[in-house]
This record gives structure tokens, sequence and C-alpha cells, in this order.
């Protein structure tokens, strides 16, 4: 027994319960013990949307909601988006340490070397309409990566985990850049090996006649500093898909797929998007007062403001609104920007926003930044997805290790009908 109990004392019956506490939490399954009647199993908790409940033990990301708080295996983010690249990043994430310079040109040399996509990939890319929205064609290819390599249902192998995550951190930006191209029907441009991670990415996007593309210097870095920002974000609604669906022993490309159309929603990472069109339709500074008058009336939300666990200002949103100075000073100014400066003001000073503690979360800015780069809306997700693929995998990887995992299979609390005889269709 834990030298931190709570006592729980049944009213009807008198019996008392002493609980661990360990980690500022009780286990569900001690509530067991506690029964309604006789035929009850045990008492359960009810958490709609996991509000108030700890499905794991992670040592990957540590946020501090009101303190506004966000770690990678320890290190602040803003040290991070300061020194570090998506790709040193994303090792940290997945392995828990920093790597050293040869774990690090290792670790490069095995992303570059996976960044090609099996022709086949390039012909069922094809096939979509031509307008189909970028995001769809992501998860649908993702998924369909999984014919292209059965050996990723050998999930218990740590050599082939590794092998499945290297190949998707290299090609989920390559089906991102041809999703693109596709949409505005142009050809698929293939991986440049000699660039960096973010550079090749542009080069997929944007390379058009010139023999060698050469992105922008002050565009690559900020696109990195992105990638930090999104890399992981511990049990968000797209990664508990993942580790939902990894649950199951399913292989990590199906896994990722269902995680890449969780985060597709627009409450999720379809929000930057909503942003955009929400700056849109508002169209001018003077509509700012009333647009909030709307938001507070019940009308609709003012997207890219609020958050499940940041009750203070996301601390990405701060770094974002710095990088898009510097975006800005290369592309030119958005002109939304200051739409998006007087609702922050407005927001930030109404007690609507006060008191529900909604404040501009990553989104916020991240859509203009893009904007401004050239990408168009439809493109914000996928955009998210690239870099969180490292966050999904590394907490999939955590997940097949914990010995106190099982399938997911939450429980319900049934209110529907009692058992009743069918009913022929003429006695209806
Ligand atoms: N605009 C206006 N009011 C809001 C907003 C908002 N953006 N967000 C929350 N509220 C209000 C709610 O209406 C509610 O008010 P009430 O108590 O009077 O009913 C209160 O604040 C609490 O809101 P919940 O919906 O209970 O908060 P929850 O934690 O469930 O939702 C969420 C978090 C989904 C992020 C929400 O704030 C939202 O919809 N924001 C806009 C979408 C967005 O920006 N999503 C991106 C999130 S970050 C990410 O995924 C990368």
């Amino acid at each position: 027994m834990s030298s931190e109990t709570i006592t729980i004392t049944d009213n009807r019956t008198g019996k008392q319960y002493e609980l661990p506490i360990e980690q500022g939490t009780i286990k569900a399954m001690d509530l067991r013990q506690i029964r309604t009647g006789p035929d009850d199993f045990g008492l359960m908790t009810y958490d709609p949307a996991f509000q108030n409940t700890a499905a794991c033990r992670s040592r990957i990301t540590y946020i501090d909601g009101d303190q506004g708080i966000l770690l990678y295996r320890g290190y602040p983010i803003e040290e991070l988006a300061e020194h570090s690249t998506f790709l040193e990043t994303s090792y940290l994430i997945l392995f828990g340490e920093l790597p050293d310079a040869a774990q690090l040109a290792a670790w490069t040399h095995e992303i570059t070397l996976h960044t090609m996509l099996h022709e086949n990939i390039k012909k069922f890319m094809e096939g979509f309409q031509y307008d189909a929205h970028p995001m769809g064609i992501l998860l649908s290819t993702v998924g369909c990566l999984s014919t292209i390599y059965p050996d990723a249902k050998r999930i218990s192998s740590e050599e082939s985990r590794r092998l499945q995550i290297r190949r998707l951190i290299a090609k989920v930006p390559t089906i991102a850049a041809w999703a693109y191209r596709h949409s505005i029907g142009r050809p698929y441009n293939y991986p440049d090996n000699d660039l960096s991670f973010t550079g090749n990415f542009l080069n997929m996007l944007f390379k058009m006649t010139e023999l060698k593309y050469r992105p922008h210097p002050v565009l690559e870095r900020a696109l990195d500093i992105l990638f930090i920002l999104h890399a992981d974000h511990e049990q968000n609604c797209s990664t508990s898909a993942m580790r939902g669906i990894g649950s199951s022993q399913a292989d990590p490309y199906s896994a990722l797929a269902g995680a890449a159309a969780a985060l597709a929603g627009p409450l999720h990472g379809g929000a930057n998007e909503a942003v955009l069109r929400m700056l849109k339709e508002i169209g001018h500074v003077s509509r700012v007062p009333d647009f909030i008058s709307r938001v507070k009336r019940g009308e609709g939300r003012l997207m890219g403001f609020g958050h499940r666990v940041y009750k203070s200002y996301d601390p990405r949103a701060r770094i974002i609104k710095r990088t898009a100075d510097q975006v800005f000073a290369v592309t030119g100014r958005n002109p939304l920007l200051d739409i998006a400066l007087e609702l922050e003001r407005i927001a930030l000073e109404d007690d609507y926003f006060v008191s529900r503690k909604l404040y501009p979360n990553v989104d916020f800015y991240s859509g203009l930044i893009y904007q401004a780069m050239g990408f168009p809306v439809d493109m914000f997700a996928v955009l998210f997805a690239i870099p969180r693929t490292a966050g999904w995998l590394a907490q999939w990887d955590e997940m097949l290790r914990d010995t106190d995992q099982k399938i997911a299979r939450p429980r319900q609390i049934y209110e529907g009908a009692a058992k009743r005889p069918y009913v022929g269709i003429e006695q209806r």
C-alpha cells in the first residue's frame, strides 16, 4: 500500500475502501471492489472525452497547461525551436536523448535513404479526383503503404519497428508533397537527397523546370521550426487514435492513417485552415468587434483560441508569432495578420475569453505563415501531420513496450431498451 491513500465511504453500507494514490492518481480498476449492487461488477468512472483520465504513463512530452510549459524529453520547446532541427528533435522524441554528432549523421542518412516511394504508390495517388483534399490523399496513401510493407506487421520486433519508423518519417513528406502536386495538376517531384529534410520537402512541392531547386534559407528554417513545434503534444485526439489503433497490434501504417484521420478534423489539426477561413470571412479589422460579439452569443467559435490543456498562452503560439515576422520579411506581410492581431488584442481584454482562459493556440498564427509561404489552406493539416508523425510513432513505440497496456476498450453506461422480444413487421 502506498503511503498516500484516499478513503472512500460507501454511505449505503458504511463500508470503507482505502485506495492508494500514486503520482496524483488513483487506479480506476481499484474502484471495482466497490459494488453498487449484488449483480454489479464494480464501480466505474464516467469520463466522456477523457477529460480526467490518464490512459498511459509516458516519458515523452510534458505539458503544464496553467503555466504554458511544453517539454520534449525534458527540453523546453523554446530552446529546441532556437537551437535544434526537426530531425534532431524527432530523434530526441523517439529515442529519449539528443543524438551525438555521429548518431545525428547516421539518423539523417537513414531518413534521407527512405524518402522515395514505390512507383505503385504514385499510380495509387494518380487515381484520386483532381480536387481531392490533400489530407484525404495523405491518410489514404499512408494506409496504402501497409500493403507495400507487409513486414510491418511484425510489431514485436524492435528492428522492424525501427525500420517502419524511418520509412514513415521519410515518406510522409513525399506523400504530402505529391498530394499537393496532384491537387494543382503538376507532375510529382522526386526527392532531392542533397537537401535538408525541409529543403527537400520544399523542393518536392515547388520545383518547376529549374535543374536544381534552392530553398530560401529563411523559409527552410521557419518550416523546420514549425515542424519542431508540432512534433508531439502528448495524449491529444490523434495520438490517442494512434495508441488506440496500435493497441490492437495493427501495423503502424494503418494506425498512422487513423491518427491522420483524427488530425483532419476542424477542432484539431484542421483548426489552422479554419482560422484562415475565419480571418477571410471577417475581411477587415473594422469588423472584428462584431465578430467577437457573435462568438460571445454562441454563434461560432474563435478558431485558433482555446485548448483542452493550455489554460494560458500556448508557448508554441509565442514562438510562431516571432517566426511569422521573419517569414513576412521575405514574403511580404500577410494582410490577414492585422485582423488576427486585432482579434487577439480584443479577445485578451474581454471577460468572456479571460474568464474561460481562452488564449491563442498553436494554430492561430501558423496558417498565416503557411499562406505567406505559398501553401493553399487545404495543405495546412497535411503540414501538421508531417512532424506529428514523429510524435505518433514515439507514442506508438512506447505503448507497445508498456507492460501495463492492453487493447484499448473503454466501458459504457447502457441506457438503451431492456431485453425485449423481436416484433414482426406486421405488428409494428
Ligand atoms: N471560441 C469561443 N468560445 C470557446 C472557444 C473558442 N475557440 N473554445 C472554447 N470556448 C468556450 C466554450 O463555448 C465553453 O463555454 P461555456 O463554458 O460557456 O459553455 C468553454 O469555452 C469551454 O469550452 P470547451 O468546448 O468545453 O473546451 P474543450 O476543452 O472541450 O475544447 C477546443 C477545446 C476544442 C480546442 C476548443 O477550445 C475549440 O473548439 N477551439 C477552437 C478550435 C481550435 O482552435 N482547435 C485547435 C486546438 S489546438 C490543436 O489541436 C493543435
